[in-house]
């Protein structure tokens, strides 16, 4: 099979990325589906790349979604979330500070997510403007996937992100990470995540206030496992079969 990535930059500035598993003879309709994924760039890269090995993950973490009235209200919620999901309250709350000051040092968003030693809250990430992205992960058969969300309700404007965020969380917990918090950087798109192997892909919304520009991601992890887990996130080649 091939791995199709797609990133696009506008002005020096990273503005969408993309990417599909997929068998050789669906490679030109992928890359065309591609093409279309960023509003305005001038400048786009498509990297083909075969894949010799790739692990399927048989069944997608269980999505749940919650609304709340105000960013605070949802915040205590996704704090509770990851207790559940054996964080301690003083971590996930750090962990949340860090997104919402911005979790790059120098300021704003990371290219990446932020690993945080899930005993000492220390950040493992080897750069902490970069951090770490987990890439090679995609759906075994994804349009089966978008219309058995649809189904269930999932509205046609959140169904892009929903299925990228959702196969990339499951393929982190396949990869280690125990836990994950998540809100987007776009302005627009206030609903976030918190998710694990025991409570699942929960959606949280609205983790930020409308026309804030910061997000990011923190997965926490054990320290000793930290280059095991970075090699899976970045190289292994996953696809995930079902919901
Ligand atoms: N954010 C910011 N910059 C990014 C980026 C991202 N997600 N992905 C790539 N870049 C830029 C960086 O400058 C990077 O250099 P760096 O490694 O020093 O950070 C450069 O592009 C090259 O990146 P590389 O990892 O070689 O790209 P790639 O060709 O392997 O493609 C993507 C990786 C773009 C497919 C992957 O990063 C991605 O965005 N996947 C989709 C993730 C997703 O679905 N997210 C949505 C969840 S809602
Ligand atoms: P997004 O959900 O695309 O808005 O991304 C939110 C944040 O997650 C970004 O600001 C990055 O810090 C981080 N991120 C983006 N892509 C990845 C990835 N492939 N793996 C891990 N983290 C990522």
């Amino acid at each position: 099979m091939i791995s199709v990535r797609m990133r696009a930059e506008l002005k020096g500035i990273h503005v969408s990325g993309a990417e599909r598993i997929v068998d050789e003879g669906q490679v030109e309709r992928v890359v065309k589906e591609l093409l279309k994924r960023p509003k305005d760039y001038n400048k786009m890269v498509i990297t083909l790349e075969k894949l010799e090995e790739i692990y399927i993950i048989p069944k997608a973490l269980t999505i749940y979604s919650y609304d709340f009235e105000s960013v605070q209200s949802a915040r205590n919620f996704a704090v509770k979330k990851l207790e559940e999901a054996g964080i301690s309250r003083d971590l996930a709350k750090r962990a949340i500070e860090l997104l919402e000051k911005g979790p790059n040092p120098k300021g704003g968003n990371m290219r990446g997510a932020v690993l945080m030693d899930v005993r000492t809250g220390e950040r493992l990430e080897p750069d902490q403007e970069r951090g770490i992205r987990t890439v090679r992960v995609d759906w075994k058969d994804r349009k089966s996937i978008k219309l058995a969300l649809l189904k269930r309700g999932i509205k046609r404007q959140y169904l892009h992100r929903l299925l990228d965020a959702l196969a990339l969380a499951t393929k982190n917990v396949y990869c280690g990470v125990l836990a994950e918090l998540c809100w987007s950087d776009d302005p627009d798109y206030t609903t976030g995540y918190v998710a694990s192997k025991n409570i699942g892909y929960v959606r949280i919304k609205p983790l930020k206030e409308l026309n804030n520009p910061l997000g990011g991601r923190v997965y926490f992890v054990e320290r000793d496992r930290v280059e095991e887990i970075i090699n899976c996130l970045e190289k292994k080649a996953v696809l995930v079969e079902a919901l």
